[in-house]
């Protein structure tokens, strides 16, 4: 596995070559927000050598930020939620939908929201989500693009106002809620065993939480949700297999391996 970067990681703030007024100032004002140096990007290579910096954040005339680590960047882009509303308005079925079953008067807790690309397309069929992600570098990352992307579809600038995205540990901000606070409850930790070809989570890799989840988590889970907890995994993962919990429903996606299991709370029974 690549090297996996922690909170107390050598990092910097720099705006792209030629930059703007406006993107030095936003760059500056992350810098301060973040508690990293900002530099000037004329100096940028002297510094890393220097200083031994791990990776480096990017504030690019567009206002977009980034993290630019050896030749490959992180970058918050919607782009997998929207090939998904495309595939399901065009099949009329999604694994996810089916999982989660949503309705518009939902509200999702999202316990590993990642780049949100499931939590996007989600968002579309339901009142509100709320995340939380562990990994600060991802967090930057993911919520400055919720603020600022601008999307031609405009199902996904809704879809992306219905989000409030936290840095927190789930384990934490779990402890804090009310006994059936969240509809919904959907946790999509890391694979045991990834999917590296074509993976549009490859960019997150190195600064993810990779711990998985034990029964313990799963009570967790469960009693802060209404409606019902679906987890997602891998067919070749034996993360359900450790799990002592009994399922309601198993949706396998045939094509990649994916499986989302579902518990099914009483109230949802009843509603049917
Ligand atoms: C497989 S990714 C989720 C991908 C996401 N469903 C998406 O559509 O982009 C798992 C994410 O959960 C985060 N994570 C892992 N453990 C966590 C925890 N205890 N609390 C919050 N986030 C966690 C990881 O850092 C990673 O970003």
């Amino acid at each position: 596995m690549k090297k996996i970067f922690q909170e107390d990681s050598k990092v910097l703030i720099t705006t792209s070559h030629n930059s703007t007024e406006k993107a030095v100032q936003v760059a500056k004002k992350l810098s301060f927000e973040y508690g990293i140096p900002y530099y000037n990007r004329r100096h940028l290579n002297e510094k890393i050598r220097e200083e031994n910096i791990d990776f480096y954040y990017v504030v690019d005339n567009n206002l977009n930020l980034s993290i630019r680590i050896g030749n490959s960047r992180l970058f918050f882009h919607p782009g997998i939620s929207k090939i998904r509303m495309e595939n399901f308005k065009r099949e009329g079925k999604d694994y996810l939908l089916d999982a989660i079953r949503p309705s518009q008067e939902d509200i999702i807790y999202d316990a590993t929201f990642g780049l949100g690309m499931d939590a996007i397309f989600m968002a579309h069929f339901v009142k509100k989500i709320v995340g939380t992600e562990v990994s600060t570098h991802i967090y930057r990352i993911v919520s400055h693009g919720l603020k600022n992307y601008d999307s031609k579809e405009e199902w996904i600038n809704n879809a992306i106002k219905k989000i409030d995205l936290y840095n927190e540990d789930m384990k934490k901000f779990i402890s804090k809620q009310p006994a059936k606070a969240f509809d919904i409850v959907y946790c999509d930790p890391m694979f045991e065993n990834p999917i590296y070809k074509s993976s549009s989570l490859n960019p997150i890799r190195p600064f993810a939480n990779y711990d998985s989840i034990d029964d313990d988590i799963v009570e967790k889970l469960l009693r802060i949700a209404r409606k019902r907890v679906v987890i997602k995994s891998l067919e070749k993962d034996r993360l359900l297999d450790k799990l002592s919990t009994k399922f309601d429903r198993i949706i396998l996606s045939r094509k990649n391996g994916l499986i989302f299991a579902c518990i099914d709370l009483d109230v949802d029974k009843e509603d049917k």
